[in-house]
């Protein structure tokens, strides 16, 4: 075979990628979490509705199995052997549908995916409590994402097996949260611990809108199961929107014990975090809308030296691709790592849990 200059040079590709996709990390908070899993209990047959319906004690045991797969992923194929999940998204989607359907995959589950509503009876004016009573004798959990907040709640009414709330309208994201979360404790493994000294906290920013964003909104609940682990949590916004918080939703992440401010003086905070979570596009209705458009990071922007960078992705102009092959790019390893989260929430959900847990 003749290749040519330009082409051989198109074809070759590096395997290898910094530390950060690495496993190295996983492992580290594999060592610092005790595995105790009474703790995964409260998943057994739940739907998965809201970032916050779970307790620390449950949430690290979840981490702890998902590290445990990221760790060694070639050792857990057959957990989910038998099983099938109905993956429904009536929403465009690149991580969360994909990761889902590889969480499962690699567990040796079966998936029937729907990526067009028009495609079922929901076009003939079905409903989704019908539709749910159906999933009902197909699968053993439902994954949904919904541009409507409510359609879950109405299939909801009619499941009896688990639903996992995979993006409902501008409401909430649960499990990307979790991902957010993991990987920030893959980062600072000893951010479990129960007491942390005043100088281990970390000051976080969070570019991005409480109210319109269900990734921002799941991951301040999240964050306000965690709040000895912050220093201050920091909503960085441009003014641009006159509310950025809904009714008491300020108020209630402050009665939880996040110690949770805002500001619009963006500039001279970036340099003083150790944490910077920015997003600026959500999907509202049939297309994308883009919040805080002055928000901006790229390689020019003056971080901390170990600053890192989460971002749920897709991304827009907010996150200069220039930053990738930095050590403050932790977005893609949040992506990487909501595979293994997944995995963990979805062998717990359908009680196969005791195929894995104290497996080493
Ligand atoms: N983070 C996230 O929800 O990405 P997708 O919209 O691609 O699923």
């Amino acid at each position: 075979m003749v290749v040519d200059q330009a082409l051989e040079e198109t074809i070759k590709f590096e395997r290898k990628k910094p530390d950060v996709f690495g496993d190295a990390h996983p492992k580290a908070l594999l060592r610092e979490v005790v595995e105790i899993g009474e703790h995964l209990k409260p998943l057994d047959n739940q739907h998965v509705i809201s970032s916050d319906q779970f307790d620390r004690n449950t949430l690290l045991q979840l981490f702890r199995l998902a590290a445990k797969f990221e760790s060694n992923p070639q050792r857990f194929s057959t957990p989910l052997q038998g099983k099938i999940l109905i993956s429904a998204f009536y929403e465009p989607s690149t991580r969360t549908r994909l990761s889902f359907e590889s969480a499962w995959h690699r567990l040796g589950g079966d998936i029937m995916s729907i990526t067009d509503r028009s495609t079922t009876g929901i076009a003939k004016g079905e409903s989704l409590s019908d539709v749910g009573e159906m999933f009902n004798n197909y699968g053993d959990c439902v994954v949904l994402r919904d541009t409507n907040a409510h359609s879950l709640f109405e299939m909801v009414k009619s499941l009896r097996i688990p639903i996992i709330n995979a993006g409902n309208g501008i409401d909430e994201h649960p499990t990307q949260a979790m991902a957010d979360m993991y990987t920030i404790l893959k980062w600072r493994p000893k951010l479990t611990k129960a007491t942390i000294k005043d100088k281990d906290k970390i000051r976080v920013g969070v570019i991005g809108v409480p109210n319109k964003m269900r990734t921002v909104r799941s991951l301040l609940k999240i964050f306000a199961i965690f709040p000895q682990i912050f220093s201050e949590v920091i909503i960085m916004h441009d003014g641009s929107n006159k509310e950025i918080f809904d009714g008491d939703q300020l108020e209630r992440f402050k009665q939880a014990g996040l110690p949770i401010t805002e500001t619009t003086k963006v500039k001279k905070l970036i340099p003083e975090l150790d944490v910077i979570y920015i997003n600026s596009i959500a999907w509202i209705g049939d297309s994308v809308t883009h919040f805080q458009k002055k928000m901006h990071l790229d390689d020019k922007t003056q971080l901390k030296d170990s600053a890192i960078i989460l971002h749920p992705l897709a991304r827009g102009d907010e996150l200069s691709t220039k930053l990738d092959e930095t050590p403050h790019n932790w977005y893609f390893s949040q992506a990487r790592g909501a595979v293994f989260i997944r995995m963990a929430l979805l062998t717990c959900l359908v009680q196969r849990a005791e195929r894995v847990i104290d497996v080493i």
